[in-house]
């Protein structure tokens, strides 16, 4: 029977790499803040690059990063050089890479500086050099001013903080949030803030902020969380932006909610993590380390009927 059972595997895993039905790897890994090298080991170790950081997850990858590249570390330009070159090298390799906005993205584009360090100034040059990279038209602007603030794969829901059902149109789920990015960044930037939200998605309720899945009491939490999958037909939502201090990914809410920033900057102490999903399997890889994240299937009352009443 066991010797069955083991031949059956072996079949399955001669067989399986075969078909061209395998479902995609979708890798994702959270907040950078300024350290080029320990982001490197961290996509090496979850095979989306080589040692050169170049693209090795073939055509059957795709990347997410959930934002928060800058700030609090040195390294801005040569990640957001590297995860363009990434994204660029993935394309062309039939896979993909999808970087996404975080709450310090957005920052440094309305120049709030407050944890730009020093060395991080120098690699521009100069202050001002720093100020124009950083406008609509600038090197580094131009770039994340075309990144979305959401992302969904396959049931899976990626974004920076967290998006309470309030943010979610339900109609267009999604695609109504990263319009908006679109369509108000720019007022946002050069008035530095103070126009071009109405709807608070930059704000600290926003999907870039929203702490409530990683901090909030699983009793509230969890129904809204239910909430926002069930407009979105998704399974699952991970989300960066909350560090996990004691550097593994977790779960919360039966595995619904999956928080991956594990703090890989120096200044959280260099630690390794990253998500992967293939198919409904769920793995946490913490410093090499592969867990699966496993669900029971539980499900909480959804709270979309008493929302719509709210508004
Ligand atoms: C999407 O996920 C389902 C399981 O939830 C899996 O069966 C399917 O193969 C996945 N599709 C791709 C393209 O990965
Ligand atoms: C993906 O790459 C593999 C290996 O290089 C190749 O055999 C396969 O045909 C490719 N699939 C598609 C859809 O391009
Ligand atoms: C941004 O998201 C929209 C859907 O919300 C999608 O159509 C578009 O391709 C995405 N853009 C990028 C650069 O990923």
């Amino acid at each position: 029977m066991l010797l069955a059972i083991k031949y059956l595997l072996l079949l399955a895993s001669v067989v399986l790499p075969a078909t061209c039905q395998d479902p995609i790897r979708i890798v994702a890994v959270a907040d950078l803040h300024g350290d080029y090298d320990n982001s490197l080991s961290v996509l090496q170790m979850a095979d989306v690059v080589n040692e050169k950081a170049q693209w090795i997850g073939g055509n059957n990858t795709i990347f997410v990063q959930t934002g928060d590249v800058v700030d609090r570390g040195a390294d801005t330009i040569r990640l957001y050089d590297m995860l363009q070159r990434i994204r660029n090298e993935a394309h062309e390799a039939g896979g993909q890479a999808i970087p996404l906005l975080g709450n310090h993205e957005v920052m440094n584009l309305i120049g709030d500086w407050r944890y730009v360090y020093p060395e991080d100034v120098e690699t521009f040059g100069s202050f001002e050099a720093r100020v124009k990279a950083f406008e609509a038209d600038g090197f580094i602007g131009r770039y994340l001013t075309q990144l979305n603030m959401t992302a969904i794969v396959n049931r899976t829901v990626f974004c920076h903080g967290g998006i309470h059902p309030a943010f979610i149109d339900s109609r267009t789920g999604l695609d109504w949030i990263n319009s908006y990015v679109h369509e108000h960044l720019l007022e946002y930037m050069e008035s530095k803030g103070k126009y071009g939200d109405d709807e608070g998605v930059f704000g600290g309720h926003g999907p870039t902020w929203y702490r409530g899945y990683a901090l909030g009491p699983e009793d509230e939490e969890c129904p809204l969380l239910e909430t926002a999958l069930e407009m979105l037909g998704a399974d699952r939502m991970v989300m960066g932006h909350t560090v996990q201090r004691d550097g593994k990914v977790h779960s919360r809410c039966d595995g619904k909610a999956i928080l991956i920033d594990v703090g890989i900057s120096q200044a959280y102490g260099r630690h390794r993590a990253a998500l992967e999903i293939i198919g409904d399997k769920v793995v946490a890889i913490n410093n090499g380390k592969r867990t699966e994240i496993k669900t029971t299937g539980k499900k909480w009352p959804s709270k979309l009927a008493t929302l719509r009443e709210e508004l």
